[in-house]
């Protein structure tokens, strides 16, 4: 693999289908990559920085020594999983010189379509191909995965899963199971909340749950589990029915977790109500964005009844390319 200049890589959002929560505790879910993508441009220079542009976050020339890297001083939130990225390439692939990192997104990171997952597996891929090195998307999951874990601390990975391998994914916590599903787009209408949620904190909520109420909380992951399961074999089948059936099943259990809110609710009720087969809330919770399983003749009324609940509907697709380099 020889070396090239300059790099444009993209990788996919992602919305969770069944399993969140859960799979944070050794539990599978299923993941979809949404057509709605992060392009992240890396340019090799000579001068021993870093030097980041993120726009779309506010980030203009933000600049820092590589040597001076990994020390502890504070680094913007913004650029923390940017130079994360970067510091563990070089640890694992040493012998780079400099590098330009730039991000543009086609969605807003208040979604919780999994922007910070997305720039991470953007970066490792791009500096894999500016600084010629060939590794496996195995490699470029567990890079990505540590970088994760020392940004965030909690994460099970599903997302950056979705960013690497693209279409639907059945994942095991930190990538134990990664198996691509074959199933073609599904119906989906996704609804904003229009709330930005933490991931972490809800993350660290459902642990504080857990450790007042232990067998109680394994329980319903198990439950979730069960979901997942079942909901793999009817995703495979197409059986619409019962894909709406299971995430109703599942958003009962996340809300029994805690981590909806009277504004998720009320959407999942409204497009219930306008002839969704199912729906529940796509993420961590507390906002972000809820989904709704829709027959095609329902489509428009399920949107409108978005709108009238106060949400916002996102144009998205399912199944969506994973990371590539763009021409
Ligand atoms: C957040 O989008 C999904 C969680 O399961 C966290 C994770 O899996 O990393 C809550």
């Amino acid at each position: 693999m020889g070396l090239k200049e300059r790099v444009e890589v993209s990788s996919p959002g992602k919305l969770m289908l069944f399993g969140e929560h859960a799979v944070v505790y050794d539990q599978p879910c299923i993941v979809t990559a949404v057509n709605q993508r992060l392009m992240v441009t890396v340019e090799a220079r000579e001068d021993g920085k870093l030097v980041v542009n993120a726009p779309d976050v506010g980030l203009e020339g933000y600049t820092r020594n590589l040597a001076d890297m990994g020390k502890k001083e504070k680094v913007p939130k913004a650029v923390k999983f940017v130079e994360t990225a970067v510091s563990n390439y070089i640890e694992a692939y040493p012998g780079v010189k400099g590098v330009n990192i730039s991000t543009r997104s086609q969605f807003s990171s208040k979604f919780g379509f999994g922007s910070s997952s997305a720039v991470t597996v953007g970066v490792v891929k791009g500096m894999a191909e500016v600084f010629g090195k060939n590794i496996s998307d195995r490699e470029l999951f567990d890079l990505s995965y540590k970088t994760v874990l020392n940004v965030q601390g909690v994460g099970s990975g599903f997302d950056l899963a979705a960013a690497i391998w693209g279409g639907t994914v059945y994942f095991v916590t930190g990538g134990k199971e990664i198996s691509p599903m074959d199933i073609g787009e599904l119906p989906l209408v996704v609804g904003y909340t229009g709330i930005k949620a933490d991931t972490s904190t809800f993350v660290r909520q459902v642990a504080e749950l857990r450790e007042e109420y232990t067998d109680m909380v394994d329980s319903i992951f198990n439950l979730i589990s069960d979901v997942v399961e079942e909901g793999k074999v009817v995703l495979e089948q197409g059986s619409q029915r019962k894909i709406g059936e299971l995430m109703d099943i599942n958003q009962g259990l996340l809300n029994s977790l805690g981590v909806s809110t009277p504004e998720i609710e009320n959407l999942v009720f409204a497009v219930r109500q306008s002839g969704a087969h199912g729906a529940k809330l796509s993420g961590a919770g507390g906002g972000d964005c809820m989904i709704a399983y829709t027959p095609a003749f329902a489509r428009r009324k399920v949107e409108e009844a978005i709108k009238y609940a106060g949400g916002v509907v996102i144009d998205v697709k399912t199944g969506a390319e994973g990371v590539r380099v763009e021409p």
